[in-house]
């Protein structure tokens, strides 16, 4: 079995057919995706009927080829047909639909079911040189790629009415291939990215039973762990102690001090596209922890010698690598002076301000409201919301900072 025919057996194949001269081909691609082990869904548009029939398709399928979003109305089919697929393929894919899949309307069944897809999507357009050229549809393209979407042509070469140019259909083993690449490579705009995250408040022993420790829940820095791993990157989770569930993919390394947590950071750093810190760090430890308990005595005052601990993102940001570097900054007063100043003198390439003496900001509550201040001198202000979607904003300023180094579509990024 080729390398395609491994990636698709088992898997099940959503493929869209819309209403272009090239449609027939659709009719071989499900016959070679049937092949190489996969079940397949064609699902037909009302003018991809006009140049093909539905028997065809379910006939090589094997399954009902549904084309109207009015029929069993009551099994909600357009959710159902985008939840049962591993990876969805629209081939033929004219400019019409790459208009409706980049603005996500949803007036025929292809199109819903496209609105409800949450699996890779292959798209593999087929038009005219002068539609694919025109920059209505390559801003669509260039909306889609974005997106995540993954386009495979169009090529040169014979096209309807006797033209030749840009805008055949790909190859059948090129569409194969690229839904095989698909169903195999992780997803979303930070795919192929690697993130360390810190999280939690760090505990420095006094004894081996008490510690100096701080109010830091943890929140903030495991929903950014989930929204990077929700947008494809991969996540080393450097986690102080915390009660929270840590996201599913995230590869977690538990830490307690302050040096643990910095040894855990230098660990995961090397190939790392950047560092979010979002932890805790106590600023000073007892010099000289005790091994056992520490006894009570008399009543008489107890005094702790402290000593500094080393300022973990100050040191990344004195070594920055090429790396992106996002702090925090927990203060409660004269935040933005504060912000600004850490931004400075650790290089950080972006600080989230926020207070901590707020009731519902900060420390341990859900909710989080924060200024982004930039080493360009950009401000932006988020008003009280959810850390999760604080996490959005940060990961989408994040998304700005990294070097471009997009995830190879097979079309222009620019219109030509
Ligand atoms: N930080 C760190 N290592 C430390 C202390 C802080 O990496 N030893 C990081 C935190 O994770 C955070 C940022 O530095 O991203 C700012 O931490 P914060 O506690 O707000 O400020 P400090 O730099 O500790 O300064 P101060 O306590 O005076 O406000």
């Amino acid at each position: 079995m080729d390398e395609a025919g491994g990636a698709l057996a088992g898997r099940h194949v959503l493929l869209g057919v819309t209403g272009g001269i090239a449609a027939y081909k659709a009719a071989a691609l499900a016959r070679a995706l049937r092949r190489a082990g996969a079940s397949v869904q064609a699902v037909l548009t009302p003018s991809a009927e006009r140049f093909v029939g539905t028997a065809t398709f379910e006939g090589l399928t094997g399954r009902p080829v549904p084309t109207d979003v009015f029929t069993d109305v009551h099994e909600v089919p357009h959710v159902a047909l985008a939840r049962e697929a591993d990876v969805a393929v629209v081939a033929p894919a004219t400019a019409n639909v790459l208009a409706k899949l980049a603005s996500g309307l949803a007036d025929d069944l292809l199109s819903s079911v496209a609105a409800c897809l949450t699996c890779p999507l292959v798209v593999a357009p087929a038009m005219h040189t002068e539609m694919w050229r025109h920059p209505a549809t390559q801003a669509n393209v260039a909306t889609l790629v974005d997106r995540g979407v993954r386009f495979v042509g169009p090529d040169e070469g014979e096209l309807a009415g006797g033209d030749v140019g840009e805008g055949r259909l790909a190859e059948e083993a090129e569409i194969l291939a690229a839904v095989a690449a698909a169903l195999a490579a992780p997803t979303g705009r930070l795919a192929g990215r690697r993130v360390v995250v810190t999280a939690g408040g760090t505990r420095e022993p006094v004894d081996a039973v008490r510690y100096l420790g701080n109010r830091s829940s943890g929140k903030m820095g495991y929903a950014l762990a989930a929204e990077l791993l929700a947008r494809g990157a991969e996540v080393d989770l450097v986690s102080a102690p915390t009660a929270l569930a840590p996201p599913p993919g995230a590869r977690v390394h538990a830490v307690e001090t302050a040096e643990e947590m910095r040894a855990a950071v230098h660990a995961v750093l090397t190939g790392a596209d950047a560092v979010i810190k979002a932890a805790a760090v106590a600023d000073w430890r007892p010099v000289s922890p005790v091994a056992g308990k520490r006894k009570k005595g008399e009543d008489a005052p107890v005094s702790l010698e402290l000593e500094p601990t080393v300022d973990i993102l100050a040191e990344l940001g004195a070594a920055k690598g090429g790396r992106v570097l996002v702090g925090f900054a927990a203060e409660t007063d004269d935040e933005e002076a504060h912000g600004r100043a850490k931004l400075a003198a650790k290089g950080l390439d972006l600080v989230v301000v926020n207070r901590v003496d707020a009731p519902d900001a900060g420390f341990g509550v859900d909710t989080n409201r924060a200024v982004l201040l930039d080493a360009g001198g950009g401000r932006e202000e988020v008003a009280l919301t959810s850390k999760a979607r604080l996490a959005a904003v940060v990961c989408d300023r994040l998304e700005g900072l990294l070097p471009a180094d997009p995830p190879t579509p097979t079309v222009p990024q620019e219109p030509r």
